[in-house]
């Protein structure tokens, strides 16, 4: 490959965040502009630390992207976007407590509980877990979406991040006990507490936007793909990352003694396995883009994240 095309391909995620982020980021940051009516003013400050601290924006640019490609105007999926976002948000809010992972820097910032205690932090994750439903489907509503699609996009999201999706998947991450003696269990680890809310993202928007149960299996198969090579990618940077690049501290997988893809395979066999799901991602979704798509480039180059 030529030089030249060397950052553009490595930049397939910025790219595909920077298409939406402007409409996105204004449209999160208005929700904070003020407190909601009846929200303790702290509570407000605490969500609206780790939501407005940055983070790739990688879910809610898929929710966009799937919605705008089955014919839905992102301005119409916003409010979904917007939801899944909480949800991620709140799932690293947890993810940094004591009791779990327990760190310090996120977002390249403090996390949630060392600036606002462990009891704001928990609730400022429940609020955002809770909020995002109502959040979605009025939304929606408002900006005339068939109730019956915004119904569906936010079951599948629901169904992502509750017991048997990403609280789940944490459960499997922390529990030792919840654990089964299988050679690829990490792999199920990942397809629950990092795939499941990569692929609602995908398979949300183009549920909005009226997909098609075929369209539909493409999307969800590309969205699965994709989420394990992000976590694969995760688990690499954990080991090969720089604080200043992540945002968070490297080097924590091993010494809490994390089941992760390098522990499983090694360095390398990560590495391959991470261009394997990079791979399957882009063949669930080039039939229905025989001419390449902004998707497909994104997860070719997922194996190179660097952040
Ligand atoms: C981190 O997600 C947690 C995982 C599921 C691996 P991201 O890497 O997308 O975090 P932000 O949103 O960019 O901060
Ligand atoms: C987190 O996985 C997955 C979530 C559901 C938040 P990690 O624990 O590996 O995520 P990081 O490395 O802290 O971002
Ligand atoms: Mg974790
Ligand atoms: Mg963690
Ligand atoms: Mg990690």
């Amino acid at each position: 490959m030529a030089e030249s095309d060397m950052p553009a391909r490595r930049d397939a995620l910025s790219l595909l965040s920077s298409t939406y982020s402007d409409k996105f980021e204004k449209y999160l940051s208005a929700l904070f502009s003020f407190p909601g009516e009846g929200m303790p003013l702290r509570l407000a400050d605490a969500m609206s630390y780790s939501l407005m601290a940055g983070g790739k924006r990688l879910r809610p640019a898929l929710c966009l992207a799937s919605a705008e490609r089955c014919g839905l105007a992102p301005e119409m999926a916003m409010p979904m976007a917007c939801a899944i976002e909480f949800i991620h948000t709140a799932s690293l809010i947890h993810d940094d407590l004591p009791c779990m992972d327990d760190d310090d820097l996120r977002r390249g910032r403090p996390t949630s509980h060392k600036v606002f205690g462990e009891c704001l932090a928990v609730l400022a994750g429940d609020s955002l877990m809770i909020w995002a439903f109502g959040f979605a489907l009025s939304g929606l509503n408002s900006n005339g979406v068939p109730a019956e699609l915004a119904s569906r996009a936010v079951a599948c999201l629901s169904e992502a991040s509750g017991p048997a999706g990403m609280c789940g998947g944490q459960v499997l991450d922390t529990d030792a006990q919840s654990r089964m003696a299988s050679d690829d269990f990490v792999y199920r680890i990942a397809e629950a507490k990092t795939a499941a809310l990569i692929r609602s993202s995908v398979v949300s928007g183009a549920i909005l936007g009226g997909a098609d149960e075929r369209t539909l299996r493409h999307y969800g198969d590309y969205g699965t793909h994709l989420g394990l090579a992000f976590q694969i990618v995760d688990d690499i940077l954990d080991v090969t990352g720089l604080a200043e690049e992540l945002g968070k501290t490297p080097n924590k997988d091993a010494s809490q003694d994390k089941m992760t893809f390098v522990s499983s395979y090694g360095l390398e066999g990560a590495r391959r396995l991470a261009m394997e799901e990079s791979s399957r991602a882009m063949d669930s979704l080039s039939p229905l883009f025989p001419d390449g798509d902004p998707l497909i480039d994104l997860a070719e180059s997922l194996s190179e994240r660097s952040r």
